[in-house]
């Protein structure tokens, strides 16, 4: 039986009217695959990085705020707002890849 614990998940926000969400989701994981982070360091110990999308987050008035969608990365439990298709690489390199957050799209 596979840990729960040894995942890493991302929830992307798909309930806008558009496919923004939907989009993202899908640039995460072929961002993912691209720069090698299917799996992530975390604590010294590898996950899998699950990208799926989900229903409303409950950020929305982050999401209309602009024209990207909201999401969660965990265990961390940092969300980000405003994410378009080309911000995932950023997304991916410096919170999946380094450790660290990505200022500029955090939500509070
Ligand atoms: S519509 Fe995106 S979080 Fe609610």
């Amino acid at each position: 039986m596979k840990s729960v614990d040894k995942v890493a998940r991302v929830f992307v926000c798909a309930a806008q009217k558009d496919e923004i969400g939907r989009d993202v989701a899908k640039a995460l994981k072929q961002e993912l695959k691209s720069q090698g982070l299917k799996i992530r360091l975390l604590d010294g110990e590898k996950r899998k990085v699950r990208v799926q999308t989900c229903n409303c987050l409950d950020l929305c008035k982050q999401c209309k705020k602009g024209a990207g969608a909201a999401l969660i990365i965990y265990p961390e439990g940092v969300a980000y707002g405003d994410v378009r298709p080309r911000d995932v690489a950023e997304i991916v390199r410096e919170h999946l890849g380094e450790g660290r957050v990505v200022k500029r799209l955090q939500l509070d």
